[in-house]
């Protein structure tokens, strides 16, 4: 049975369930939204859209969503329901705003879709007001432990791949060494996939130091060895040199023979329409979403493994590592070789 106490919610039926993206966008959360706004409706229950994550929370910012309200979103990128980062949910009282909002709007449980600030905020409004809630991972930068595949990341690594061949085509024209920087935050899952997609000559990862040294005897090498040119991908948040730029200045310093460029994808990486497996991996983390707390499961992350949705600890997920496949690095030096 569900009763209001005077501060905290004891499990009660879920009849309206709100929905809320947040943190960096990624491509797939409309899909996701969709595939969430249509398993409420077709299991009788009303869903309400806070729109710009917390934010939109403590503002009370809502919007109710139907089946139809959700037509025609799930090859967009972006978000329909808008996406912040909030400063005051950071607070005690922006939290508890936050909370009376939903209950004046009568809404049982929220379903957050983001990444990890995304998550770490709602561990803390679950513990502080025993909130039901249940993540659904989106970000392009795939370091959530608890899922194999972050929604946006499949679609990022495409985008990166097809640019990363454009740039290749003018570097081998122009006989240039490319230095590429990619998103991914401290993790190195889009410069490691997508660089080996690419077939990059070297790839700069955080997770790895190959060290300024090491990376210019390397590029060397594969010089001799009859390369005209090449393409170095760098994790934004790699440390081997202070940024890209510095790092192309050290290398271009010391293979004169070499003309390099920078390219920064950018932004770029978050926009555009979503994958075919990006769009199938929303579908299903919406409607296991929804199945969860319907069943009073909450506090808890869905994610994909070996191709099976299963479920991780919120908690678990927000300090958990995701590694990065050992074996996909021992690949990518072998290929660059
Ligand atoms: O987390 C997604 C992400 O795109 C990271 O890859 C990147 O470091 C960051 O967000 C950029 O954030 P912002 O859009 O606030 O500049």
């Amino acid at each position: 049975m569900l009763t209001k106490q005077t501060h905290y919610y004891m499990p009660k039926k879920i009849k309206k369930i709100g929905l809320m993206t947040s943190g960096g966008d990624s491509p797939g959360m409309n899909a996701a939204i969709r595939s969430v706004v249509r398993s409420c409706t077709y299991y009788r229950i009303d869903c309400i859209g806070i729109y710009r994550g917390f934010q939109g929370m403590i503002e009370g910012d809502f919007i109710t969503l139907d089946a139809r309200s959700v037509s025609g979103i799930i090859n967009k990128g972006g978000t329909i329901l808008k996406s912040a980062r909030s400063k005051e949910f950071r607070t005690k009282e922006g939290r508890e705003k936050a909370y009376k909002q939903l209950i004046k709007a009568e809404i049982d449980a929220v379903v957050l879709i983001g990444g990890d600030g995304t998550f770490t905020g709602g561990m803390v409004f679950n513990k502080e007001f025993k909130f039901p809630l249940v993540g659904i991972p989106g970000t392009i930068d795939n370091d959530i432990f608890g899922t194999s595949y972050t929604l946006g990341y499949d679609t990022a690594l495409n985008t990166v791949v097809e640019s990363i061949d454009k740039i290749r085509d003018t570097a081998s024209s122009h006989n240039r060494l490319f230095f590429v920087e990619v998103m991914g935050r401290d993790a190195g899952f889009i410069a490691l996939n997508a660089g080996v997609g690419a077939g990059a000559e070297e790839i700069l990862i955080p997770e790895e130091d190959l060290g300024l040294e090491r990376m210019l005897q390397s590029l060397k090498r594969s010089k001799r060895s009859g390369k005209s040119s090449s393409i170095v991908v760098v994790a934004e948040g790699d440390k081997t040199g202070k940024n890209v730029f510095e790092l192309a200045e050290y290398v271009e310093k010391n293979m004169p023979e070499y003309e390099v460029r920078v390219s920064v994808l950018g932004h770029m990486q978050r926009g555009g329409s979503p994958s075919c497996f990006d769009r199938v991996l929303a579908s299903r983390m919406g409607v296991k979403a929804v199945e969860l707390l319907l069943d009073n499961q909450t506090n808890l992350m869905v994610g994909i493994n070996n191709n099976r949705i299963d479920t991780t600890n919120l908690e678990k997920a927000v300090k958990g590592h995701h590694k990065l496949n050992e074996e996909l690095i021992r690949v990518s030096d072998i290929m660059s070789i």
